[in-house]
């Protein structure tokens, strides 16, 4: 046992951070929210766990920042080369075939988890490139992850972080700044990035599209449902759902449809083929 950390506070802490956030610490995480609570510990100049766990109690700032620093932000331009195709392939080419006929012609996405901001970004790339002329598009980026929503607004990434960008779409819609890129503000007037907790209801409703990829593996079960039905809720009739390819749906209880494209799975609400 830590004399940092002992049992009884890894308990209270995990389960603090369980019911804020559903993100769940198993005992193998243990040394992860350790450090993470040094370093809070350290910031709050404050010399017990306790003494933080109660700071933490009564302030709202706090607990926002401590659940910021036990997210894992990792991300990147382009992530899953599948999923990219099946949003390409299989998607975006039913979403037209059904909206062009009709007057609504805007197509509405939301990356749930969205971290630094690659994957709206790279969603808004995508939209510009393959939507015909007279549809138009707007992409909800949301996160806990105040940290990270502030660099995915900012929309900057130096050249370490622009890994699977194609190059065209670089000299498209990058503008090279200082040994970094930034993106135009015609990409940029397509995403609203807003701070929101995936354990409450986002009152979005009649969504296209819900990215939410590599979210759910940082919840237990119950937790996971939750979220997944308040999609379903936040969706239209007929949409899509993309979640990490390491992350399943399988053996919930949920009305979405498994839907094996030739590029990858994903899930539907009420999508036939
Ligand atoms: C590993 S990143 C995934 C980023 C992106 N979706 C991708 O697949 O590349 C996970 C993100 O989920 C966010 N997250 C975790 N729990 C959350 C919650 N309860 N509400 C909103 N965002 C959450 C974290 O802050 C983090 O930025």
């Amino acid at each position: 046992m830590s004399e940092f950390l002992s049992d009884s506070d890894f308990e209270r802490f995990r389960t603090l951070i369980y019911d804020e956030s559903g993100i769940h610490f198993s005992e193998s995480n243990r040394t992860i929210l350790e450090s993470r609570l040094k370093e809070r510990l350290r910031a709050a100049k404050l010399e017990t766990v306790g003494a933080y766990y109660d700071h933490v109690k009564r302030n709202q700032e706090e607990l926002k920042v401590l659940l910021d620093a036990v997210t894992t932000n990792l991300t990147r331009f382009f992530r899953n080369a599948a999923h990219w195709q099946t949003f390409e392939n299989y998607v975006v080419p039913q979403i037209v075939e059904r909206r062009k006929a009709g007057s609504d012609r805007t197509v509405r996405i939301w990356s749930a988890g969205c971290s630094t901001g690659e994957e709206p970004y790279t969603i808004a790339m995508e939209l510009l490139e393959l939507l015909p002329t007279g549809f138009k598009f707007e992409i909800l980026a949301s996160d806990l992850s105040l940290k990270s929503l502030m660099v995915g607004q900012q929309g900057y990434y130096p050249d370490t972080r622009i890994n699977g960008i194609p190059d065209r779409f670089l000299a498209k819609y990058f503008d090279r700044k200082d040994a970094g890129y930034q993106v135009k503000d015609s990409v940029k007037q397509y995403i609203k990035f807003d701070y929101h907790n995936l354990k409450n209801d986002s009152g979005k409703r009649n969504l296209d599209v819900v990215f939410c990829r590599n979210v759910l593996i940082y919840f237990d079960e119950p937790a996971q449902k939750a979220v997944i039905d308040r999609f379903w809720d936040a969706m239209g009739p007929t949409s899509y759902l993309f979640i990490g390819h390491s992350e399943s749906l399988f053996g919930m209880e949920t009305q979405f449809k498994f839907l094996k494209t030739d590029w990858a799975c994903i899930y539907g609400k009420g999508v036939t083929s």
